[in-house]
């Protein structure tokens, strides 16, 4: 596996394999990997041949100092991990190296981003846009690798796709979770054993909320307040949000439709450790 640190050898290295003919996918990550994203790595590796993996601790995206400060970094522990999953190439870049100078460009999705993640970090789907723009330019990749654990995240970057013609191929990964539910996440490590102990309870209430939805009984602020309740019943939370939301357009649900698709969205804080989770129901 290469190791790359610069912004010049990442560019190199992928356009010497696209020349030669090879299939090149691009995951990127903020490391403390976990089995969720070797599943993206382990799937970009069963259909292209080269792989590239970014670990970079991107500060454009944190609308929060301090968890952007004890956001986990293991690179010895990632890159260990990442060798038998099937990357070939690891790039592993300096905040300097990626921002020579501060980017002045802003982007603006919209409705997308009014929403959830977006309404609740203001400024963080700019610093996505503009870190995955970079590693789009930098890589050119034939394939891109993303989770639904991130459900509103493929969403804006499929929009960024389109609206700069990037000639990449997105494929969103189903979220990987832990025996007890709990979505696996980086920060998940950050959990006291506490908190770790009753964070399962964010994925019973979507499960209780897909159940109220498939059943199509009551309205979707009920569907809401159920799971609402549910978290709440547990003090150790901070429900952020719970939506009920278009799967497509993000906006919220105030009256099913026919032949919708929905997502189940929430955030919550376990103390200082912030959690997202979801789930998208097929179309009813
Ligand atoms: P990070 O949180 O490290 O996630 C990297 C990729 O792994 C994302 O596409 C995310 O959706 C996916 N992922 C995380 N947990 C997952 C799980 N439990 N199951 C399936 N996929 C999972 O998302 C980011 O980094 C950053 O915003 C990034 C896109 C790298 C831009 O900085």
């Amino acid at each position: 596996m290469e190791i790359l640190h610069t912004a010049a050898s990442l560019q190199a290295h992928a356009e010497s394999c696209r020349r030669a003919g090879q299939r090149i996918a691009l995951v990127p990550t903020m490391g403390a990997l976990h089995e969720g994203h070797l599943q993206l790595v382990r799937a970009a590796a069963a259909a292209c041949d080269v792989v590239i993996v970014s670990i970079f601790v991107n500060p454009t995206q944190f609308n929060n100092a301090e968890d952007f400060r004890l956001y986990p970094r293991l690179p010895e522990a990632d890159t260990a991990l990442l060798i038998p999953a099937g990357c070939t190439a690891l790039f592993l870049p300096s905040v300097e190296e990626m921002y020579p100078q501060p980017a002045l460009l802003r982007f603006d999705f919209g409705a997308l981003e009014r929403v959830m993640e977006g309404a609740h970090r203001p400024g963080h789907f700019n610093g996505v846009a503009t870190i995955v723009s970079k590693l789009f330019h930098l890589s050119r990749p034939h394939q891109a690798y993303f989770g639904q654990k991130d459900w509103q995240q493929v969403s804006i970057i499929r929009q960024l796709v389109a609206d700069l013609s990037f000639d990449i191929e997105l494929v969103s990964f189903p979220t990987v979770r832990e025996p007890d539910g709990l979505a696996m996440s980086s920060r998940n490590r950050r959990l006291s054993a506490e908190a770790r102990a009753v964070a399962p309870r964010l994925y019973q209430a979507l499960e209780l909320a897909a159940g109220l939805v498939q059943a199509g009984q009551v309205p979707p602020a009920a569907v809401q307040e159920a799971a609402t309740t549910y978290i709440q019943a547990e003090p150790l939370f901070r429900l952020e949000y719970f939506e009920v939301v278009d799967a497509h357009t993000l906006q919220p649900i105030t009256e099913w439709q026919p032949s919708q698709q929905v997502a189940l969205c929430l955030a919550a804080f376990l103390g200082d450790v912030r959690l997202i989770d979801n789930v998208v129901l097929p179309a009813r």
